[in-house]
């Protein structure tokens, strides 16, 4: 049986922000599988800020993307073919197989098995795959949100930043969401329980460092930065003793050509005198920890206790379009794109 795979192709890199000309769909035969390989066929992708600094020739913690290659892209699926003793036809894997409808593999290790019975698959790709697990570890690792202390996290409504915020919310803090506008913010405490909410869009730093005081009234114990940049900065006069400051990504600079120059080392000063302490956290890291924390985060997601929202597109045409509705915060929910049902 001969099948076409659909893909989407980078390529060339961006130069300041991505435009939808770095993208080109393209289409190819699927070549018959050699010895150790096996063949997934994607349901469901993941559409995730990481990929703008996988555009990039620059230091990340993942290998980036070659420019003519297949964009890359968190993708679950099932396998459909096997010449790997190691992967069984029917299993379900979730990792970065790319933009694309069928991906040949070789390493088995490179994907994690999904398992179907503890929640559907596409929330592998979200509140029970690296969303999830980056909300709940690095709270746990390095937030230590205690009853009584705000949270606050920037781009509020991501994925990442509304599970932190449900988990903090549990735990009896008070919480506190960064978003673009202030339609946005009203939204988050009403969709997901936030105290407060205010918007960064058309704001100067010291604006927006105004407008924390008043949503974090007794200060900053913890700080959930998804975004860097000059959001951080407005954050750095807030902070309370001995805050957490937990950087987590880099949204608000991801339209520089060089994200390296403006990470920001304004907030020594604050860091010295405060006794903050900033870390870095990358979810890959955590690994052994995945098992235990995907089933506690599939118990919350079964018994009501986190709200998952997910926006959906339909067919792997539409990735590009998905993938620029992210970055203009458009997506309600976790963007995905739905690339088929079952197997054919
Ligand atoms: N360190 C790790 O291991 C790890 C793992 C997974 C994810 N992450 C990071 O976690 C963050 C959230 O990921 P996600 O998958 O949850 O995201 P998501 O659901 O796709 O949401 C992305 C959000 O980013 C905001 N945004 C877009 N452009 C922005 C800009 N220029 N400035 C500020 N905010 C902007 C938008 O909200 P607004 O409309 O409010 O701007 C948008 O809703 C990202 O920074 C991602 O890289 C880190």
């Amino acid at each position: 049986m001969t099948r076409t795979n659909k893909f989407v192709r980078m390529v060339k890199r961006p130069e300041g922000a991505p435009t939808p000309d770095i993208f080109e769909l393209d289409e190819e035969a699927v070549r018959p599988l050699e010895d150790g390989e096996f063949l997934i066929r994607a349901l469901y992708l993941a559409i995730d800020p990481a990929l703008v600094s996988r555009m990039r020739d620059e230091n990340n913690y993942t290998p980036g993307v070659q420019p003519g290659e297949v964009m890359q892209g968190n993708l679950v699926g099932e396998v459909i073919e096997s010449r790997n003793p190691d992967v069984q036809v029917g299993e379900l894997r979730r990792g970065n197989m790319g933009m694309q409808e069928y991906a040949i593999q070789t390493d088995p290790s490179a994907t994690l098995v999904v398992d179907p019975d503890i929640c559907e698959p596409r929330l592998h790709l979200s509140v029970v795959g690296t969303t999830g697990l980056t909300a709940l570890l690095s709270l746990e690792k390095i937030g230590q949100p205690k009853a009584g202390e705000t949270v606050l996290i920037s781009s509020g409504g991501s994925s990442v930043g509304t599970i932190a915020a449900q988990i903090a919310k549990a735990k009896g803090c008070r919480t506190v969401a960064i978003v673009s506008t202030p339609e946005k913010a009203k939204k988050m405490i009403a969709d997901f329980g936030y105290d407060a909410a205010t918007h960064y869009r058309g704001r100067t730093v010291e604006d927006l460092t105004e407008a924390l005081r008043e949503a974090c009234p007794d200060g900053v114990d913890v700080y959930f930065d998804n975004t860097s940049g000059d959001i951080s900065s407005a954050v750095i006069d807030v902070f309370n003793m001995y805050a957490r400051h937990i950087v987590i990504g880099r949204m608000a600079i991801s339209h520089l050509a060089d994200t390296s120059k403006d990470i920001g080392r304004r907030d020594n000063n604050a860091l010295l005198v405060k006794r903050i302490r900033k870390q870095g956290f990358v979810v890959f890291d955590e690994a052994s920890n995945f098992p235990a924390a995907t089933k506690q985060l599939a118990a919350w997601v079964a018994d009501g206790s986190l709200i998952v929202k997910e926006d959906i597109l339909d067919g792997i045409e539409r990735a590009p379009e998905a993938f620029f509705r992210m970055m203009d915060g458009k997506s309600d929910g976790k963007q995905l794109v739905r690339i088929a049902r079952t197997e054919s």
